[in-house]
């Protein structure tokens, strides 16, 4: 099976290169292209050493929020006497994002190899692959891959013959968009329910089996071989030479109203607009775009006009009213609702909530129940006001941010859509004025 789209010419392959490639998913295939070359040199350094260089070429965590990954990995204490765990977050459960699994189908020795050093350079002599339980091939790609790896001698007890330890295992999830969370997911490992943790304690002092432990996303992870094979200085010219600040390339998963959906790999800094007309084919016949979420559906909705001046980093997104989140682009056009798009969202997040907090639980609950209210024609004009109130009551006020994540739509969708909303309101409430009989 190909891969579903040829690059386009203003593509920057580093991690889906190979994308579309079967040979390059066996171990010879993967090592005839340079593979565990990164992996050979890492057991060769001081782990501190690697965390440097990962800190010096400005890479971010790809799963959502951004966080710089060698800074990250520092927390861990080297030699601190205790287990040390490597979690690698492929739960990929948000909405709009597709491409943890292409780098698992595609590249399973890429991840082996990021995950590998990740966990060298954390002292971490165990590190788990969380996988979302319906990736049904993604699963047995990373199984036979590590397979292989494993009978290689490239990890396991002697890792590529150099008395180090590091063993990789996949661990499946059951389908809980809340085990994407890093604390649920170390629950779930653990075999509890997928319930986020309350921190502090962060996972670094104490994580999965109370141990220090580190949660990475796979494209973070599958970008470190790269990072140490080609050097800092190569990664952080990989971007726009004015923001040091987002570096390397990132891929985006387009989907929607498009006329060429799929996944792409662009530098940091990219024309947004450009990506969306050109590079995706812009608007399908006789449509026009309306809308975009582009960091999946936890970031606000952006107007068009908004994403045309935007530029694909951190910053760049933020500029323009949003967030670079999971880079899971769902593009909506003038055929669309928008309430009845916002309605389907609350109603994903109302589904997944774990419950726990009341913000949350009742939150998405209610928001859903005016929202789907609103797009059958029975809304009121009190409606407004009900859903910010509760998008704020559910906004910074939970264990973790599944309830900020229902809001965030809710709220920049009435800002910047408000007349679809009105449009819907048939029917406005009438207050009852006493009538004083003289
Ligand atoms: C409700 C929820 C779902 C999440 N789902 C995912 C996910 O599917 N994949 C992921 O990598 N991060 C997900 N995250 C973010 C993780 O908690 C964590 O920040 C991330 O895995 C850290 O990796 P990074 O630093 O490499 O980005 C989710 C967060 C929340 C609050």
């Amino acid at each position: 099976m190909g891969y579903p789209h040829q690059p386009h010419p203003r593509e920057s392959l580093v991690l889906s290169k190979h994308f579309g490639t079967p040979e390059a998913r066996t171990l010879d295939g993967w090592k005839k292209r340079g593979g565990y070359q990164a992996l050979e040199m890492a057991l060769g350094m001081d782990p501190v050493a690697i965390q440097n260089v990962v800190k010096e070429s400005g890479l971010r965590g790809r799963g959502g929020a951004g966080f710089p990954t060698g800074l990250k990995w520092s927390f861990m204490k080297i030699g601190d006497g205790k287990p040390h765990y490597l979690c690698c977050n492929a739960d990929e459960s948000e909405p709009g994002t597709f491409k943890d699994r292409e780098i698992m189908r595609w590249t399973p020795h890429a991840l082996i190899e990021g995950v590998a050093i990740g966990a060298y350079a954390i002292g971490a002599e165990t590190a788990y692959i969380y996988i979302r339980g319906e990736f049904t091939e993604p699963i047995e790609r990373m199984e036979a891959a590590l397979v292989e790896a494993r009978a290689a001698g490239i990890i396991g007890p002697n890792a590529m013959g150099t008395g180090k330890t590091v063993n990789v295992w996949v661990h499946k999830g059951a389908g809980a968009y809340i085990c994407g969370e890093e604390t649920a997911l170390m629950n779930s490992i653990e075999g509890k329910r997928g319930n986020p943790r309350i921190k502090p304690p962060f996972p670094a002092v104490a994580g999965l089996f109370g141990m220090p432990t580190t949660i990475n996303n796979v494209e973070t992870l599958a970008a470190v071989p790269h990072i140490l094979v080609n050097g800092a200085e190569w990664y952080k010219k990989l971007g726009r030479p004015d923001n040091p600040k987002s570096t390397g390339t990132k891929l985006w998963s387009v989907c929607g109203n498009i006329v060429r959906p799929g996944n792409y790999e662009v530098e940091m800094g990219f024309p947004f607009g450009e990506f969306l007309h050109e590079v995706c084919g812009g608007a399908l016949p006789g449509r026009t775009l309306k809308a975009i979420i582009p960091g999946g559906s936890s970031v606000p909705i952006i107007t068009l006009e908004e994403a045309e001046r935007g530029l694909m980093d951190y910053e760049g997104m933020v500029a323009v009213g949003t967030m670079l989140g999971s880079a899971g682009c769902i593009v909506i056009d003038s055929a669309q609702s928008m309430p009845k798009q916002i309605a389907r969202l609350a109603r994903f997040y109302a589904h997944e909530s774990c419950a726990q907090c009341t913000q949350c639980r009742e939150g998405t609950a209610w928001t859903t129940k005016i929202l789907e209210r609103m797009v059958a024609g029975d809304g009121t004009a009190e409606d407004f006001d009900t859903l910010l109130e509760i998008a704020e009551n559910m906004t910074g006020k939970t264990i973790c941010v599944l309830s900020d994540s229902c809001a965030t739509p809710v709220i920049s969708g009435i800002q910047k859509f408000r007349h679809e909303f009105e449009a819907l309101i048939t029917r406005t409430t009438v207050h009852a004025v006493p009538v004083v009989v003289a």
